[in-house]
């Protein structure tokens, strides 16, 4: 397919033919799944969004890709080609509403339709509050919170004129759960779970469109190389990882029968609950746990990652982080030793 002449970032693959109107919508449970289904994916140039790409290629989908990173986008186009599908990659800042209102319409332009937005573009940070630039707090807002806000007022104007499609939404085990040392990622991923919620709740009357948040625990992702660090210290994902392939799955599986919510990561899942009834508990445990799991030794020079720029050379599906059974006992014990200091703290 000839590139989308009236926006000149779009790039196509041909992966098959994409002339012919979508067959199934996808998020509408009808027999015979998604094939043919218009899938836009923004933060598909690396981890969770990449594996995503891959996932809905294999099931037939017709994709519309979004980063920034103009060449990583044209590699995971390839790669989705080559598992079938009629993809079309369109560079996007998801901090700007005009490109994000541009995105959707070289969707619609170049296949007729979206049917699934898969919200998955996002920027990540270590610090304390105080030691996180004012301008990096600001920008990561920009991002992971009026990103997917832009995200959702451009694709919902397209389902509420076609009368149906599925946002789903990325948020994080973030949105449920704190930490120190991350306050800008976590006040963003919290804003994000109101912000579907209230969605959900105004859509209640449009039975065909659907808005889901998928929140992810630990994912073998490069986000912690891309993350910005101002700790001093190398950081390190806290155990146990997931694979992103587990992740896209349940993406897929949640346009194909929406839901409004999808965790994954047993593990972490666990935390929700101690979180909302024993905050106490939880305050005193998190800190030794990200202490001990999460900041690890050496020095390491203050720096933005990619929250200002991308950096294409570490776009990739894993981060090779994956957890060891040792590894997560490991994580076990932590928060078994952040509990009893918590417990002995309080006598
Ligand atoms: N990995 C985890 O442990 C984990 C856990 C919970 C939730 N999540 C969530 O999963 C989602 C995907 O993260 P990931 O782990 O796959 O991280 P990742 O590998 O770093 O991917 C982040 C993606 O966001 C894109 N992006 C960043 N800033 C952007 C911007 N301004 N405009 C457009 N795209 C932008 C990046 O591409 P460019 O740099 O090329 O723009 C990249 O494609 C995020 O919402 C993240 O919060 C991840």
């Amino acid at each position: 397919m000839p590139a989308n002449p009236r926006h000149p970032d779009t790039a196509a693959h041909d992966g098959r033919k994409h002339d012919a109107a979508p067959t199934i919508s996808v998020g509408i449970t009808s027999p015979g799944g998604a094939t043919g289904a218009v899938v836009v994916i923004t933060g598909a140039s690396s981890g969770i969004g990449r594996a995503a790409a891959h996932a809905f290629a294999r099931d037939g989908a017709r994709l519309v890709l979004a980063a920034r990173s103009e060449d990583s986008l044209q590699e995971v186009g390839a790669e989705c080609a080559a598992r079938g599908a009629a993809t079309i990659t369109v560079p996007t800042d998801v901090s700007d509403a005009v490109q994000v209102t541009a995105l959707m319409r070289s969707a619609r332009e170049a296949f007729g339709r979206v049917d699934v937005c898969v919200a998955a573009a996002s920027v990540y940070s270590y610090g304390t509050f105080q030691d996180t630039p004012p301008e990096v707090f600001q920008r990561i807002i920009e991002v992971n919170l009026l990103g997917v806000i832009h995200t959702a007022r451009a694709v919902l104007a397209h389902f509420r004129d076609q009368g149906r499609g599925t946002l789903i939404v990325i948020g994080s085990v973030y949105s449920r759960l704190t930490s120190p040392y991350v306050s800008p990622y976590v006040t963003s991923k919290y804003g994000l779970l109101g912000f579907t919620e209230v969605l959900r709740q105004e859509l209640r009357e449009a039975d065909d469109i659907h808005v889901c948040a998928v929140l992810p625990a630990t994912i073998d992702t490069p986000i912690y190389q891309h993350a910005a660090n101002y700790t001093g210290k190398r950081v390190h994902p806290l155990p146990p990882v997931v694979s992103a392939h587990r992740v896209a799955r349940a993406i897929v599986r949640v346009a194909h029968r929406p839901r409004p919510v999808t965790v994954i990561g047993r593990t972490q899942r666990m935390l929700i609950p101690v979180h909302d009834f024993s905050p106490r508990l939880y305050d005193r445990c998190i800190t030794p746990v990200m202490n001990v799991l999460a900041l690890r030794h050496g020095t390491v020079p203050a720096s933005n990652g990619t929250v200002f720029a991308p950096r294409p050379a570490t776009n990739q599906i894993t981060g090779n982080w994956r957890s060891t059974p040792i590894r997560a006992l490991g994580a076990i014990g932590a928060i078994l030793v952040g509990w009893s200091c918590a417990r002995r703290g309080r006598h």
